[in-house]
């Protein structure tokens, strides 16, 4: 039976929301499955098992008619994998699947963990840096522009650009009015990309390429979906790394134990990504009436699927706000699931682990030297400073 919808007027991309969003978060998501939020005419899922499930079913919650909340960015993101149904997304998915499957990481690893093994020697050397600033901001940039194949030049260009188009994805923000230039400017550089001539032949580029010539996709589909792997590949591990480094500095038990067993690592990394859910959510639109547990949401709705929300949900992980080193929360939805999960969790890991693991060896303790400061994304959770003394072996 349908129940009359439940509204809120809450501001989620509102910089006191952004600064410690989780208590509204929980609050929300008591309120009822789904709330409509009125202040941007969206419907907000933020339980564990709907966010899940409408994440799974694009047939139901489309992402070719927008991922993000305003039109013209929908506009500008339309032709890429990101923004699109099968049969259409899982042609251009296809591309560089080859690139992204498990055995093809075996063939790139060797050259991640040597990168990691420099970074690691180089910052417990200079013994003092920022976690943000110095190795998450640069480490996973080069790993990813290495594997796609780009220029060294204008890499520093890279991560403010694709931090500021994650914002892009929510409403005009003060964040984003600040950071407009760096997208655009960004974004004016990625399509000057789609060229064999900067490209490193045989990396994930120029087989974007390959598929232009062979008249699998068209060259605006090459470039939509080049931007995507680029964007996504970049701002949500630098986050992540952050946070790690973060979590590091305020527990040295956890570092202690990582030390003691690597084998914690892993379940370390994903519950870091379970209580950071670096993408907070992205958006669908309905393609029929859905009723989520009772709530009427009508086609055409816009509904935002908050990953990090849903994955703070006690009814699925109990004791949500606390770091549990046991959890190992294999199931997580930060990043995101079904059709449109991330294809980049492999490198993700990779880079994540390969880097932590050439640590073990050099630091016994990293301590904070000054106040961790959150980033003011209004659509990814971000850190600006992690600023680190690390006592070495
Ligand atoms: C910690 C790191 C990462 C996180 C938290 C993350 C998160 C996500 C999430 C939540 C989605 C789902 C979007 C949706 O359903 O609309 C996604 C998709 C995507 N991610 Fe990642 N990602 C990460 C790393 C990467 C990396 C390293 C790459 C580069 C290979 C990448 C490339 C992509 C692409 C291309 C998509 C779109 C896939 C599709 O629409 O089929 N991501 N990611």
């Amino acid at each position: 039976m349908s129940e009359p919808h439940v509204e809120s007027d809450v501001d989620l991309f509102s910089p006191d929301v952004v600064a410690d969003p989780f208590p509204v978060l929980a609050e929300i998501r008591e309120k009822s499955a789904a709330v409509y939020m009125s202040k941007y005419d969206f419907w907000l899922l933020s339980r564990y098992e709907d966010v899940r499930e409408a994440t799974g079913d694009w047939e139901a919650f489309t992402s070719a008619r927008g991922v993000a909340l305003r039109q013209d960015f929908n506009d500008f993101l339309k032709g890429g994998v990101l923004a699109n149904d099968p049969p259409e997304h899982d042609r251009l998915r296809a591309i560089l699947s080859d690139k992204l499957a498990p055995r093809a990481l075996k063939d790139v690893r060797d050259d991640i963990q040597e990168y990691a093994t420099v970074v690691a020697a180089e910052h417990t050397y200079k013994g003092n840096f920022d976690g943000y600033k110095d190795v998450a901001a640069v480490y996973p940039i080069n790993v990813i522009s290495d594997l796609i194949g780009l220029p060294i030049e204008e890499r520093e260009k890279f991560h403010p650009g694709a931090d500021a188009t994650f914002a892009g994805f929510g409403p005009i923000t003060q964040y984003l009015e600040e950071h407009f230039q760096e997208m655009v400017t960004y974004q004016q550089w990625i399509p000057t990309m789609a060229d064999r001539s900067k490209l490193t032949p045989g990396k994930w580029g120029a087989v974007m390429l390959d598929a232009v010539d062979e008249g699998r996709i068209g060259l605006d589909d090459a470039v939509a979906s080049l931007n995507a792997y680029l964007t996504a590949g970049m701002d949500t591990t630098v986050n992540a790394l952050s946070a790690t480094f973060a979590l590091f500095a305020g527990r040295p038990e956890i570092w202690s134990a990582v030390r003691e067993d690597r084998g914690l690592l892993r379940q370390v990394l994903e519950e870091v990504l379970r209580l950071e859910s670096p993408v907070t959510g992205f958006f669908r639109i309905a393609t029929r009436d859905i009723q989520i547990d009772g709530t009427p949401i009508p086609a055409g709705g816009r509904i935002m699927l908050h990953w990090a929300a849903a994955n703070r949900d006690p009814r699925h992980y109990p004791d949500p706000d606390t770091f549990d080193l046991h959890r190992n929360p294999l199931d997580h939805l930060a990043f995101g699931y079904g059709t449109h999960g991330c294809p980049g969790r492999g490198i993700a890991i990779l880079e994540m682990t390969a880097l932590f693991e050439a640590f073990i060896p050099l630091v016994e303790e990293f301590e904070l030297s000054g106040p961790v400061v959150r980033g003011k994304n209004p659509v990814v959770r971000s850190l600006d400073a992690v600023p680190l003394t690390v006592k070495a072996i």
